[in-house]
């Protein structure tokens, strides 16, 4: 055998198993690896008290929104999760490294007969009101309210020991107090005590903290141990399982973007922070809906780009922005991010209320196919996005990102439906009814998203093509070997220390990594000249798997898409079903027409499809699988 190249192997992503072997990972598995643990068939709705209270949170503010989500009827309309943010914790008992609460917040949770405070009163009551019951903490030793709150006065107190109420060196033990000793249902695991505390922390230097070395840096993924964080989360996410086997629980990472996260969270909790914190400036919607709008194909039933909570209720989307307040909660429902409430509802207008009750928007986000929507149509200042519903509807929204009102014209062909036959649209916010054929005008006010569900006929008549289906395609590997920061992503003025500093700074990894309807850096998607609208574009040496739901056929168009700028080396396509090989491409090479793929599928469930090469740099091979689709039921 001839010995490869040191960059040949890495292109090839050969990775050493726990018993020193090597596993090629684009070999076919025959199984669905997505995180599919816990909870969440569909994406998590709730409350959570950070946005309204940040730390100076106590029961009767959560109660209070508690009571108002059940007799307003949000509750029926399915907000369930009444999440505790940061700011609970008291400190950690040295004596046993039992957590303390801070009872003078929690009445419930006083200490009765000499026990210790405990929170189970507390969930106790959320689950007899029909609520599950959510907590946080950290993976480090400390949180993020101890890293950058302004003021001492809701942070835990006592030693640097005592201080350290985060997960580490305690996993097992908080785990189980979480979830076995005081019943709560939905965990938050935030990753501040992972960055913030290295040595030269004004904490640590302040001897308030106990200095870890940070293994993780959101500006910089060079600087970041990507396998040592999610080692970590894995850990945690093990701990879980152990606590509640029976799976009723909800995992949620809340590492911002970092580590490359959005490429891998998908692997191991069922909600991920793709940005940094919302706030309620607009600028700050626009960088966490920009963080999470092209990674449709890295959510799915169980585990969902989380974008962060909502914000309506206050500054840009408070009753005086109700434009604004619409677009956010379009905009979350449309990326089946979870909808956890961030308003003291206990003062929330009527008008917002309306919003969060929408039932016609919370369906879309809701949906059991678990599609993201994905963008039909691109550029800075207006995007419109198509989600495939279950029953073969879409929804669409326009959502105009800019400054001044535009002129659309929306195309059946953008929802995949043929421009000979009538589309009906429904607006979900006015309920008006309208139709057309072939394309009809509208008009976006700046900040304003139309929404509407939609029914038409299908351009595929029988099936259905994987770039509408993202909820069933798992980029396992996506090629991405060298992750850098998307540029695409909204970059707003005003950040958190003002205009201090240098602004703004692409820092969320995962550019280049696996698209629908798209080449992976944003190119239309092309072969030989020939454009695709629908496929998936992904980097060479990568394995997509793909659930299939009946469908008898697949077929596709494979070839070296026109973006790829290494010119010389081929690639392989091969199609797998239940593991065994069904089809495979010549070795095909940048300016080759594309070649045809079309294999019976009756009675497999996954398929993979895996594009091999041994090119030196995956980064420069952006391979399509063009008009990729099941058809036949
Ligand atoms: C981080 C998270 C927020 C919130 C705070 C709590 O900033 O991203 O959502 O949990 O910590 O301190």
């Amino acid at each position: 055998m001839k010995r490869m190249t040191a960059t040949a192997c890495a292109a090839i992503l050969l990775v050493s198993t726990a018993h020193g072997q090597q596993s090629d990972p684009l070999a076919p598995t025959g199984s669905w690896s997505a995180y599919t643990q816990g909870k969440a068939a569909t994406p998590p709705m709730g409350w959570n008290s950070w946005n309204a209270f940040a730390s100076a949170v106590d029961e009767e503010k959560v109660m209070g929104s508690a009571k108002r989500i059940v007799e307003s009827g949000l509750a029926s309309k399915g907000y369930r999760y009444i999440n505790l943010d940061d700011g609970w914790a008291a400190q950690r008992r040295v004596a046993d490294g039992h957590l303390m609460i801070r009872v003078d917040k929690f009445p419930s949770t006083a200490a009765r007969k000499g026990k210790t405070p405990s929170f189970k009163p507390y969930t106790d009551k959320l689950h007899a009101m029909g609520f599950k019951a959510g907590i946080y903490s950290d993976m480090g030793r400390n949180t993020c309210a101890q890293a950058w709150s302004a003021t001492d006065t809701d942070l835990p107190k006592g030693s640097v020991p005592e201080r350290e109420v985060g997960l580490h060196d305690f996993i097992d033990q908080d785990i189980a107090l979480y979830f076995r000793d005081w019943g709560f249902d939905y965990i938050k695991v935030d990753g501040c005590g992972l960055r913030d505390f290295g040595p030269n922390s004004a904490k640590v230097k302040a001897g308030q903290a106990r200095a870890l070395t940070p293994i993780m840096d959101l500006g910089a993924i060079s600087r970041t141990d990507v396998p040592a964080v999610q080692d970590l989360f894995r850990q945690v996410g093990a701990a879980i399982m152990r606590n509640r086997p029976n799976g009723d629980f909800i995992y949620s990472l809340c590492i911002w973007g970092a580590a490359n996260v959005r490429a891998w969270a998908k692997d191991i909790g069922n909600t991920s922070r793709t940005s940094d914190d919302i706030a309620p400036a607009w600028g700050r919607l626009v960088v966490n809906y920009d963080s999470a709008v092209h990674r449709a194909l890295y959510a799915h039933p169980g585990s969902w780009n989380d974008p962060d909570m909502l914000h309506i209720g206050a500054g840009d989307f408070d009753a005086d922005h109700l434009t604004e307040a619409r677009s956010h909660f379009a905009l979350w429902a449309m990326l089946n991010a979870p909808l956890l409430i961030g308003a003291d509802l206990r003062k929330t207008p009527d008008a917002l209320m309306d919003i969060l009750g929408n039932a016609d928007i919370i369906a879309l986000n809701q949906d059991a196919a678990g599609n993201q929507a994905t963008v039909a149509y691109d550029s800075s200042d207006l995007q419109i996005l198509i989600k495939t519903l279950g029953n073969g509807d879409k929804a669409v929204a326009v959502f105009n990102r800019g400054s001044g009102a535009m002129d659309v014209s929306l195309q059946a062909t953008q929802l995949k439906y043929r421009d000979d036959a009538p589309v009906e649209l429904t607006d979900l916010w006015t309920k008006k009814q309208t139709r057309f054929t072939k394309d009809t005008k509208l008009r976006v006010a700046p900040r304003e998203t139309l929404i509407f569900r939609a029914r038409g006929t299908r351009a595929l008549a029988d099936g259905l093509y994987l770039s509408e289906q993202p909820g069933k395609v798992n980029p396992a590997v996506d090629g991405v070997t060298r992750p850098i920061a998307d540029p695409t992503i909204f970059r707003t003025a005003y950040g958190w220390g003002g205009t201090h500093g240098a602004g703004d700074r692409p820092q969320y990894a995962g550019w280049g990594g696996a698209r629908a309807d798209s080449a992976p850096y944003g190119q239309t998607l092309q072969i030989a000249r020939k454009t695709y609208q629908s496929g998936i574009g992904i980097l060479v040496n990568s394995r997509l798997e793909v659930r299939n739901d009946g469908y008898r056929r697949f077929a596709t168009q494979v070839g070296v898409d026109d973006s790829a700028t290494d010119k010389t080396s081929a690639v392989t396509f091969t199609v797998y079903g239940d593991g065994k090989r069904l089809a495979e491409s010549r070795p095909l090479k940048w300016g080759m027409p594309a070649e045809p793929l079309d294999v019976d599928v009756s009675g497999i469930k996954l398929l993979e499809l895996v594009a091999r090469s041994n090119a030196t740099e995956n980064e420069a091979l952006s391979v399509t699988w063009g008009e990729a689709a099941l058809t036949g039921r």
